[in-house]
């Protein structure tokens, strides 16, 4: 496995392995490694002949009172992780690698942007496109690998390759859960046990409506009011929104179809998750 940190050495790498007709895959991640992560790399050893990882908590993705600073972080494991999983190239730059001095260009889907999570983190989706665009265009993966976990940001990248005319294909792989449903997260090493088991009420929200669905249910309203007293039954939990929307404009459906999305955002005491299931 060869790691770089900085763009030029990775980039003549990387075209160097593409001239001998390999298929490159590309996992982007911000590193504190789990199953989900896992998940995606694995995807990708399986469908590429050479698959890049890389590492970088994007400051442009975190507001100044977000938890940019105090995100988990542990390049020694991850790298010892991605090694032992067979990962041939990792990439893992300093900040000032991919935002240089003078820094100026900010990419931005909009309408999209503004729906869901972004509501709450209004400059989240402009920092995520951002990066994964230059991401894409340091390492021209002929595939990037995404997780369903973050469905909005799957699906504004998607629309953002469609827009910008890039090649490169999108997969999206399902959500890796624990064994009591909770989606993993790097973000869930803050949880006390306490507030991990809190934390349960949204997956517990997100299969009650599964189950009324299961019963012939197709009310949005009464579907999100079913969602909303689980979860509010949980003394620790704050809800940010839960919406059933369409998967193509993210909008807000009356009436259930199948393919739609269910997704919910959720503060337990100050930590912020978010799960969803497709419909
Ligand atoms: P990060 O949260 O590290 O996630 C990296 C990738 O792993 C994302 O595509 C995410 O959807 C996927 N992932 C996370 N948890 C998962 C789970 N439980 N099951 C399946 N996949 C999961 O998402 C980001 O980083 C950043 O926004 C990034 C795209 C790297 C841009 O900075």
């Amino acid at each position: 496995m060869q790691v770089f940190d900085s763009i030029p050495p990775l980039k003549d790498h990387l075209h160097g392995i593409k001239s001998f007709g390999k298929r490159l895959g590309f996992v982007p991640t911000m590193g504190f490694l789990h199953e989900g992560h896992l998940s995606l790399i694995r995807a990708s050893l399986e469908r590429s002949d050479h698959t890049v990882v890389s590492i970088f908590v994007n400051p442009a993705q975190f507001a100044p009172h977000e938890d940019f600073a105090d995100y988990p972080r542990d390049m020694g494991r991850d790298l010892g992780l991605l090694e032992r999983e067979g990962v041939d190239t990792v990439f893992a730059p300093p900040g000032d690698a991919l935002y240089p001095e003078a820094y100026a260009t900010y990419v931005e889907v909009h309408e999209l942007q503004n729906r869901l999570c972004g509501r709450s983190r209004p400059v989240f989706f402009r920092g995520v496109c951002t990066i994964v665009l230059k991401l894409l265009h340091i390492v021209s993966p002929h595939v990037a690998f995404f997780g369903q976990k973050d469905a909005q940001q799957a699906i504004i990248i998607r629309r953002m390759v469609k827009d910008l005319d890039l090649d490169v294909e999108i997969e999206v792989c399902p959500i890796v859960r624990d064994h009591n449903g909770l989606a993993l997260s790097s973000r869930n090493s803050y949880f006390d046990l306490e507030q991990r088991r809190a934390a349960l009420c949204l997956f517990r929200g997100l299969s009650r409506a599964r189950t009324r669905i299961d019963a012939g249910e197709r009310n949005a309203e009464r579907l999100k009011q079913e969602i909303r007293a689980v979860i509010e039954a949980e003394p620790k939990a704050r809800i940010d929104y839960v919406e059933i929307v369409d998967t193509s404009f993210l909008l807000p459906k009356s009436v259930v179809e199948s393919g739609d999305l269910i997704a919910a955002a959720v503060y337990i005491d100050r930590i912020r998750l978010i799960d969803n299931i497709i419909v």
